[in-house]
């Protein structure tokens, strides 16, 4: 079971969400073995719509560690379960470097969201200048339950994101082993995804975070069957 997650950004609005979602919907009931995949879709916020699709679920960019009240521009669970949004992601490089969030704030991030039984996907990655990439991964990871069973660690080398350059296979194969040996279950790779890339990642990864390749559904839709080289 490959885990394939488009992540959207700040692309799409709450009128084209619709397009997109009925879109994939529809390309994805005459693609078969679509059941090997556990595809997620994550719109940004004034895009969220009700996870109700059958071949992918809704899941969140980002959300506050709260249920509801007085966090101005933020959303929390209760916005969440009203949509029977089950899928988040914390920590995206984006949201670190950006939006200065640290450590502790994605760690009450992943306390908060674990404790509310949500799927985690969780953004790992270094930049270039870093030298230590295993003590810095460490770093992100610390204090995080890596035995919480609906935890996926995404590993996104910060570089390679948007940049259309990927690291070669080895070497994102060598991290992948590392963060297995550190007792990470499930892990995807990140960066400048395409469609020529995406079948040799998955067969030495659990799937793939998707940016700017998933924004076109027809692309996106492509690219999963490139995994299982379906036609
Ligand atoms: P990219 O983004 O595929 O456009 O590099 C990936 C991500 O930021 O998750």
């Amino acid at each position: 079971m490959k885990i394939i997650a488009a992540n959207l950004k700040s692309n799409h609005t709450p009128k084209s969400i619709n397009l997109y979602c009925n879109t994939l919907q529809s390309q994805l009931d005459s693609t078969k073995n679509i059941e090997q995949s556990e595809i997620i879709v994550f719109p940004n916020q004034a895009s969220l719509i009700d996870n109700t699709y059958k071949h992918f679920n809704i899941g969140v960019q980002n959300a506050y560690p709260v249920n509801n009240g007085a966090f101005t521009g933020e959303i929390g669970l209760e916005v969440l379960e009203s949509l029977n949004i089950k899928h988040i992601m914390i920590g995206h490089s984006e949201r670190r470097i950006i939006l200065k969030e640290d450590n502790k704030m994605i760690l009450s991030k992943f306390n908060f969201f674990a404790k509310s039984n949500m799927r985690i996907i969780f953004c790992i990655g270094e930049d270039e200048s870093i030298k230590d990439v295993r003590g810095f991964l460490e770093s992100q990871l610390e204090n995080i339950e890596l035995d919480y069973p609906l935890l996926t660690i995404a590993y996104e080398p910060i570089w390679a994101i948007g940049s259309g350059k990927t690291p070669n296979i080895e070497d994102i194969d060598k991290i992948i082993n590392l963060l297995r040996n550190l007792g990470v279950k499930r892990v995807l790779y990140g960066g400048s995804v395409n469609s020529n890339n995406v079948f040799d990642i998955c067969n030495i990864t659990d799937g793939v975070l998707i940016g700017g390749a998933s924004l076109d559904p027809f692309v996106f839709v492509n690219m999963i069957k490139n995994i299982y080289k379906i036609k």
